[in-house]
């Protein structure tokens, strides 16, 4: 089932390289994090599968509103993954707590469990890099928004 969950991404995607590629290395992370985290099966594919889907609303968001800003994708996100992954058979309690993650992914403060800490975490580990930030920024991001061992571990070998 991941798998086709990639495939309508990239699909959606079209010729956007950056986007596929950026959804790509979250995922990784995702996965990374929610097998040494020890999330339970269902809590992983929830994770992996909001990461992969995160960034869905982003398209929308620049039609509709000129901008790819976090608040429109958080609310052109839920929609399309829903649609997606009613398609693919999903059960509704599973595709509501992903068009949750998805909806909020940017509301740090409304972080409610380990499959939303580490789809924030992952999608900073590829932030980072992609946004170039200074070492500044990555320690106050360490500081405010890592919380488990693996995602700090990991933030401290890869940018410090
Ligand atoms: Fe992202």
């Amino acid at each position: 089932m991941i798998e086709q969950v990639l495939n309508e991404m990239i699909t959606y995607f079209k010729n956007d390289t950056r986007r596929i590629n950026h959804a790509l290395k979250v995922y990784g992370f995702a996965t990374t994090l929610s097998g040494l985290e020890k999330l339970s099966e269902a809590e992983k594919e929830i994770t992996q599968y909001a990461a992969i889907l995160h960034d869905i609303g982003i398209k929308e968001a620049e039609r509709k509103y000129n901008s790819s800003a976090g608040c429109y994708q958080e609310i052109e996100g839920p929609p399309i993954a829903e649609s997606i992954l009613k398609n693919l058979g999903i059960d509704q309690p599973t595709i509501e707590r992903i068009c949750f993650l998805i909806g909020n992914h940017h509301s740090y403060n409304k972080i409610d469990g380990l499959d939303f800490q580490i789809l924030v975490e992952a999608d900073f580990l590829v932030n980072i890099f992609e946004d170039n930030l200074e070492q500044k920024s990555i320690d106050d991001i360490g500081r405010k928004c890592f919380k488990t061992k693996t995602g700090i571990g990991m933030l401290h070998s890869i940018y410090s």
